[in-house]
């Protein structure tokens, strides 16, 4: 492939158009291949596009998994996967989300995997968590499956004062142990927990390239720090409820095709069970992109 034949090269006008999906989150970006390689330029104005609107949706995408990498490295460092299965892989860096059967291959209501069907932000388990997050849809059931994206500067910001000032300062434990106690997953082994250590992560963030502040917590949470149990409890639930209420909420109704990337550094995320999981297949491809340590 030459320079000219890359996508973005002939102009210094983006060939693309945005066309917002939601005042909460969400803009499709028409015009563009994601299997045709682009300029740096090119790469900067879609980057522009995701830090204003937090998810970016591209229709009708033919991708293979290794065009997706390929897409996905324009915008960082790809993390490794943990604790799934997919194609047969332990760690593959793109992998397969789905609610077919390990063994049978049968779509079931409870797969072995279900973490998706919660709140969270991607790899908060990590000390340095996800940037973003993108999902290719490979097959999906009739209607549903939708996914959902609760985007935490609006819930930041839909505080008052005094909330935010209470919050201010506080520090949350993220573990891949309490993240397999919440979502009733098959517990952590003692060799995760030792390879996964909890880490902490400031309860409000602020976003590294717009300075918004945010609400940071989801599944992955285990407790507030220095909280009694229950209290931590008690803030974790109430803060979660408020955040993601549906006027903060973006859902993202899938059609074939579709590649979707997010921002984990502003957004919580989860997967609807609003299909009939037990008869149709949803079958989507992940790639994650390391971010930077949260403040
Ligand atoms: C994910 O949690 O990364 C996947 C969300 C989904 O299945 O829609």
């Amino acid at each position: 492939m030459t320079d000219m034949q890359m996508q973005g090269a002939a102009t210094d006008i983006p060939p693309f158009a945005i066309v917002p999906l939601s005042p909460v989150a969400g803009a499709e970006i028409t015009g563009l291949d994601l299997s045709v390689p682009l300029t740096p330029p090119l790469c900067d104005a879609v980057m522009d596009a995701f830090v204003r609107h937090h998810v970016l949706v591209f229709r009708n995408q033919d991708l293979d998994k290794d065009r997706q990498y390929d897409f996905t490295l324009n915008f960082g460092e790809i993390e490794e996967h943990v604790g799934r299965l997919g194609s047969g892989e332990k760690y593959p860096l793109v992998h397969t989300v789905t609610n077919r059967d390990e063994v049978t291959g049968r779509p079931t209501a409870t797969p072995r995997t279900h973490g998706n069907y919660f709140w969270h932000t991607d790899k908060s388990y990590h000390a340095v968590p996800s940037l973003l997050t993108m999902l290719h849809a490979v097959e999906l059931p009739p209607s549903g499956g939708d996914t959902l994206f609760a985007n935490m500067h609006m819930a930041w910001d839909a505080l008052s004062g005094s909330e935010q000032r209470e919050l201010e300062g506080l520090r949350a434990v993220h573990s891949w142990e309490a993240s397999r106690r919440n979502t009733g997953n098959v517990p952590a082994t003692e060799q995760q927990k030792r390879e996964r250590p909890p880490v902490s992560h400031p309860l409000v963030r602020t976003h590294p390239v717009t300075g918004r502040r945010s609400l940071y917590l989801g599944m992955h949470v285990s407790h507030v720090e220095g909280m009694e149990p229950d209290a931590s409890r008690e803030l974790l639930a109430r803060l979660l409820e408020a955040a993601t209420v549906d006027e903060h909420v973006y859902r993202h109704a899938w059609r074939p095709g579709d590649l979707v990337m997010w921002d984990n550094r502003c957004l919580l995320h989860r997967a609807d069970r609003n299909y009939d999981m037990a008869t149709h297949a949803r079958v989507l491809h992940r790639t994650v992109v390391k971010g930077t340590v949260p403040v």
